[in-house]
């Protein structure tokens, strides 16, 4: 790692994201002696008018959350909060973001005295529509100074837009002030730990090659479930509604990996030019392979419109026209208030030809990643019932993360993806030009919902959606094995 000073400002400090992901990722990469103090200073930025120590108690709860109490954890938490200081500002003001740049220079000369580099990180935990006034602040007043040398590096989370045309435009608008090289567009899907596994997985297994294409795939499914509604954020949530909350960027990130051609090497440019061919072989979404739900009793969120017709669930058929995958179709599905909390890819396998065992119907292979909660990959195979009689049974073999690697810690995607921004990888960040090919699949069909062309059919909290979505994904090929049912192991 570079020598020097490394400066964290995390803008929107005093603001949901802050105080639940960037702060408690940091205070983790902290503990681990990532950052290590008297080399990194934090700051914090936002419009409250609050001290230091005030800041420092809002997020202090939030730190102590997930952590296991003990002696250490208290003297690592006062020594991180003495860290982060708190500078009060408008995301307007030029002297607000002079006065920043002052308390960040003034910290990197008393620590730089004999020599090292000056190293901002800017983290805007902000909505995206301050994005441009925010960046032209930062650009025109904090970057790094050249005498110092370093860099400047901007983290920005999704929203990216709201269709093709408002994200190109917020794209052209970052990409006049800063180089792509510059800007780490975060997708925390991109920092799970089952995720990040997939290329290793898919690249370093002899197992997997000659398997993983339209020849033996049959469907694949990725799907996120969450058992609890909009919960507190039916404002931002119905502007946008689960394709651009989840699928567009999240499951579509997850496809890409799965499905993109070994690349040439681990490069980041080289990962996401693959990445993006997937995503250029995707046609048009038809609008009788989607389904979209709305479960009852969203509306009752007083920031919510009594017209609404924003999905809270949604399942979607891609395709990608290509050699490896033409005919198979990728089913992404989501939805809020459904009857688990689950993340998960699903493929599944065709049948096996000339089946001499005269196996009940329906037990195909399928493999399962299990994002989470629960880190695991199963296989659910065929094997013959342990007895004597010859006969058969769905069974799996599993490798449950929890057992096979226990007392590893699971890092936050947070954490490594902050990490990765120190260490200058752009390897699991969404380039500009993926960004764009993600709209133009999506942007179509968000049309016609956002002109009530398409109604969300209603569905109860706590069931799986609806019934619509099955029958969806049963014409898609999807075949339920029914009886069977993955117990993880216990320890
Ligand atoms: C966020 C979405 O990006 O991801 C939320 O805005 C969602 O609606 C969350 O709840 C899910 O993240 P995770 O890591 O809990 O699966």
């Amino acid at each position: 790692p570079e020598t020097g000073c490394l400066s964290i400002i995390v803008l929107g400090a005093s603001g949901d994201l802050a105080k639940k992901k960037t702060f408690p990722a940091l205070f983790n990469l902290y503990r681990q002696g990532f950052l290590q103090s008297g080399e990194v200073h934090i700051f914090g930025y936002a419009r409250t008018k609050i001290s230091d120590v005030e800041l420092r108690d809002r997020i202090r709860g939030h730190l102590v959350h997930g952590n296991a109490a003990s002696s250490d954890l208290s003297e690592d938490l006062s020594n991180f909060l003495h860290l982060i200081k708190y500078v009060s500002g408008s995301y307007d003001s030029e002297d607000g973001f002079r006065l920043l740049d002052k308390e960040i220079y003034e910290h990197e000369v008393s620590k730089n005295s004999q020599e090292g580099s000056s190293q901002r990180l800017f983290y805007l935990a902000l909505p995206p529509s301050v994005y441009p006034i925010v960046c032209k602040m930062i650009r025109h007043f904090c970057m790094n100074k050249s005498d110092l040398g370093g860099w400047t590096r901007v983290i920005v989370e999704k929203p990216f837009g709201k269709d093709l045309g408002s994200a190109e435009e917020l794209s052209s608008q970052l990409g006049e002030l800063f180089d792509e090289q510059q800007i780490y567009r975060i997708d925390h899907y991109l920092g799970k730990e089952l995720v990040q596994n997939l290329l290793v997985l898919r690249f370093a297994n002899r197992l997997f090659l000659p398997l993983w294409n339209r020849d033996n795939i049959d469907n694949i499914q990725i799907v996120f479930r969450e058992d609890f509604g909009t919960d507190g954020r039916g404002g931002y949530f119905d502007e946008y509604g689960i394709i651009r909350d989840i699928i567009q960027n999240h499951l579509l990130q997850v496809l890409c990996l799965v499905a993109m051609e070994k690349p040439v090497s681990l490069k980041p440019e080289h990962i996401r030019d693959e990445k993006v061919k997937v995503l250029q072989s995707v046609p048009p979404i038809k609008t009788e392979e989607v389904v979209l739900g709305q479960y009852e009793g969203y509306k009752d969120d007083p920031t919510v419109s009594d017209k609404s017709n924003t999905p809270t669930f949604a399942t979607v058929i891609l395709h990608i026209k290509n050699e490896r995958w033409d005919g198979v179709p990728f089913i992404l599905k989501a939805g809020k208030a459904l009857n688990s909390r689950k993340a998960e890819i699903r493929v599944q396998f065709k049948d096996v030809p000339g089946d001499i065992f005269k196996c009940k119907k329906h037990a195909r292979n399928e493999f399962v990643i299990r994002l989470q909660p629960s880190e695991a990959m199963y296989m659910k195979l065929t094997v013959k019932k342990p007895g004597l009689e010859m006969s058969t049974i769905q069974s799996e073999l599993d490798l449950s993360y929890k057992q096979r690697y226990q007392g590893v810690t699971i890092p936050e995607a947070y954490e490594r993806l902050i990490l990765d921004t120190i260490r200058g990888d752009q390897q699991h960040f969404v380039r500009r030009d993926e960004l764009k090919v993600a709209w133009e699949i999506f942007t179509p069909l968000l049309h016609r919902i956002d002109e009530g062309e398409l109604e969300p059919i209603p569905y109860k909290p706590g069931s799986r959606g609806p019934e619509e979505a099955d029958e969806l994904l049963a014409k898609a090929g999807y075949i339920q094995t029914h009886g069977y049912i993955w117990i993880p192991p216990t320890l």
